[in-house]
């Protein structure tokens, strides 16, 4: 039987599980990406009331926690899967398993569900938008503008360690211009930046 999945036990498991706040502050980020997908999904399925909101939570919950694992078992031989062999055993929808398997191009898992991609897309972008926002004079995520991160993906000696490609893909996952997908990211990271301490 699955666990009644909530968005509130998520938070705690990747809380008790890291001990960097950064890579809390990660989890939180991601979620809110992918949530913003998982109520664009419920409107196109013609959700409404109590199913949508699930579905959301579904996605926000599959962001935070894609990485819960990191700070114990970091190597790519742990991590996702020892993560998610916790979450099956103690009843964690297989969806969000299968999105957190597939967030990691290395598990032999794919990409295949709107939730997958929705989870692989906004991984690499949410750090990035992160890393453009701590260059702000501010700090602030809300003077992030999407014309000044497409420049800054084209710098590459800005936030090396995050993988152009994967964020290019992701919006070609997801079907839709990348343009679309850093703003649908930026909008959602902006809507919750006292959340992300940015
Ligand atoms: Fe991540």
């Amino acid at each position: 039987m699955d666990l009644e999945f909530t968005a509130e036990r998520a938070e705690a498991l990747l809380r008790e599980w890291t001990a960097s706040e950064s890579l809390v502050k990660h989890g939180l980020a991601v979620a809110r990406c992918t949530e913003g997908y998982g109520v664009r999904e419920a409107a196109r399925l013609g959700l409404e009331g109590e199913p949508a909101a699930r579905l959301a939570e579904m996605y926000r919950c599959a962001g935070l926690l894609h990485d819960f694992d990191y700070d114990r078992h970091p190597t790519p031989a742990e991590h996702p899967f020892v993560g998610v062999a916790y979450l099956r055993e103690t009843g964690w929808p297989e969806e969000i398993c299968h999105a957190i398997l597939a967030h990691a191009d290395y598990s032999g898992v794919v990409p295949e569900t709107h939730m997958d991609k929705a989870l692989f897309a906004s991984d690499e972008l949410a750090g990035f938008l992160t890393a453009c926002a701590l260059v702000k004079p501010t700090k602030a995520i809300a003077d992030v503008e999407v014309a000044g991160v497409k420049k800054k993906m084209k710098d590459k000696a800005f936030a090396r360690a995050v993988k152009r490609e994967d964020m290019t893909r992701g919006a070609e996952l997801l079907e839709i211009p990348v343009e679309e997908h850093i703003g649908n990211c930026l909008r959602a990271m902006q809507d919750h930046a006292s959340e992300l301490g940015l």
